[in-house]
């Protein structure tokens, strides 16, 4: 049958590898990367950007940005270029708007649009029509833009505004850069001051990059559980964005290293911004040698290069208040506590259940079907290391950290680990397969 060729073609294994040696360049980063689209399509002039992850995500939102009125090329040299809108605004385009499988596409496009006079529906793939949207388009609505949605605030929707919204004062009842930036998206084009409180800070990329774009962005007070206040209407304009390495694709090597006996790997030109490195903490607290040494700055953040050797890992209880530094990163660490001595608990983490796939539930899955000692909780995981045998089949959900977690899981399993469907990895580290190759991983 057709079908099940096509399900066989997308099917991957990881088995027991060898020590995993070399130097890898980590991916560009998927959060800034999409930023850099969304607000060089915003801005006024020509932005280039260096460094851009060109994964499925950002080719989706650079799709969009350009039925939004943007010009996106890639020169010889791999650089893009995005000529913005600029002062004639983000445009009503003639097509749907398909984000693909990229939750931060939509929810900040979805922001960027509310601030024009613009009516536009916004669609994706089955995994990201199955997330909740209303976060994002509850404030929307409190600042003036019309939404309609499917049932419990799904894709479709269709988001219609005049451009003259009204600023908004906001906390949102979760911890999400994603609401965070679409809310300050659409303050941009707003007269008066948009201002948004964080109870647990969230990665601050939007912050930071719009600062580079020429807006004034306030944090009070200075760097810790803030409050940023953006006043409205500012022009951005073109710049230069070099995009640092990924610290959330790092991970996946990063913890190959540490579980694989014999490992000595570097992980060249990793982002160390401390909102996004909770989990690096974590494998440190494990007993991991994980070591960022060669700390300089690139694109307005700290980078470093990380020296991975195989380590003996002890369980850890994570911290809850660290959540927000390693959201996309527990699926991993689940995997590097499958070989530890001991038991790690990874709790208050219900945010999981909405990402790419309900990952508590996909994660505990992926390991129960290779054998690892786990317990799904209400809102968390624990996990029992041990040695692992493998030889299950993983169910990735159209989620690309499931199925590298999965294939991580394999490299030191006394049996292979398959994945159903390893396509979805394009979605943010496209070199996935050729660097872990490079290092020595045996996936097939
Ligand atoms: C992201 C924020 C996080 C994260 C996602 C990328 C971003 O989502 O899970 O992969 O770039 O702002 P939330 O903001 O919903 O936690």
């Amino acid at each position: 049958m057709l079908s099940s060729n096509t399900d066989t073609d997308r099917q991957r294994s990881a088995q027991r590898s060898g020590p995993l040696t070399g130097t890898i360049r980590a991916p560009g980063d998927k959060s800034m990367s999409h930023r850099a689209m969304i607000f060089g399509a915003m801005a006024e002039g020509v932005t280039t950007v260096t460094g851009l992850l060109e994964g499925a995500d950002i080719l989706s939102t650079a799709s969009v940005m350009s039925a939004l009125g943007a010009t996106v090329t890639k020169t010889a040299d791999g650089t893009y270029t995005i000529k913005g809108c600029g002062a004639a605004g983000l445009q009503t385009p003639e097509i749907d708007l398909d984000c693909g499988n990229a939750g931060t596409g939509v929810r900040l496009i979805m922001g960027a649009c509310a601030g024009y006079p613009i009516t536009a529906t916004f669609t994706g793939d089955a995994s990201l029509s199955s997330r909740p949207m209303n976060r994002i388009l509850d404030p929307l609505r409190e600042m003036g833009v019309n939404a309609t949605a499917q049932e419990g605030g799904r894709l479709p929707v269709m988001l219609s505004s005049d451009g003259d919204l009204t600023p908004l004062t906001y906390t949102p009842p979760v911890a999400s850069a994603q609401v965070k930036s679409a809310v300050l998206l659409a303050g941009l084009n707003t007269t008066g001051t948009t201002a948004i409180t964080e109870p647990i800070p969230t990665r601050d990329h939007t912050e930071n990059m719009l600062r580079a774009f020429g807006a004034k962005v306030e944090m009070t007070p200075k760097n810790v559980g803030n409050t940023i206040k953006l006043t409205g209407p500012v022009n951005l304009k073109a710049t230069t964005v070099n995009v640092p390495g990924d610290p959330s694709s790092a991970a996946f090597p990063i913890v190959a290293a540490l579980i694989t006996p014999g490992s000595d790997v570097i992980i060249e030109n990793v982002m160390m911004n401390p909102t996004r490195t909770g989990l690096f903490d974590c494998l440190t607290e494990m007993g991991g040698h994980v070591r960022p040494d060669n700390f300089r700055k690139s694109g307005g953040e700290v980078i470093a290069d990380i020296h991975v050797k195989y380590s003996k890992l002890h369980g850890i209880t994570v911290p809850p208040e660290r959540a927000a530094s390693m959201i996309d990163e527990y699926p991993v660490l689940a995997v590097a506590a499958s070989f530890a001595t001991g038991t790690t608990v990874m709790d208050d983490i219900g945010e999981l259940r909405v990402k790419e796939s309900d990952r508590i539930t996909a994660t505990y899955h992926l390991l129960k079907a290779n054998g690892v000692n786990a317990e799904e909780l209400e809102n968390g995981l624990k996990v029992t290391g041990g040695p692992v045998a493998g030889g299950g089949t993983v169910t990735t959900h159209h989620d690309h950290r499931i199925a590298m977690s999965a294939l991580i899981l394999g490299l030191n399993a006394d049996a292979p680990v398959t994945i159903d469907d390893a396509s979805m990895i394009a979605t943010s580290f496209p070199d996935f397969f050729d660097l872990m190759a490079s290092l020595g991983a045996e996936i097939n």
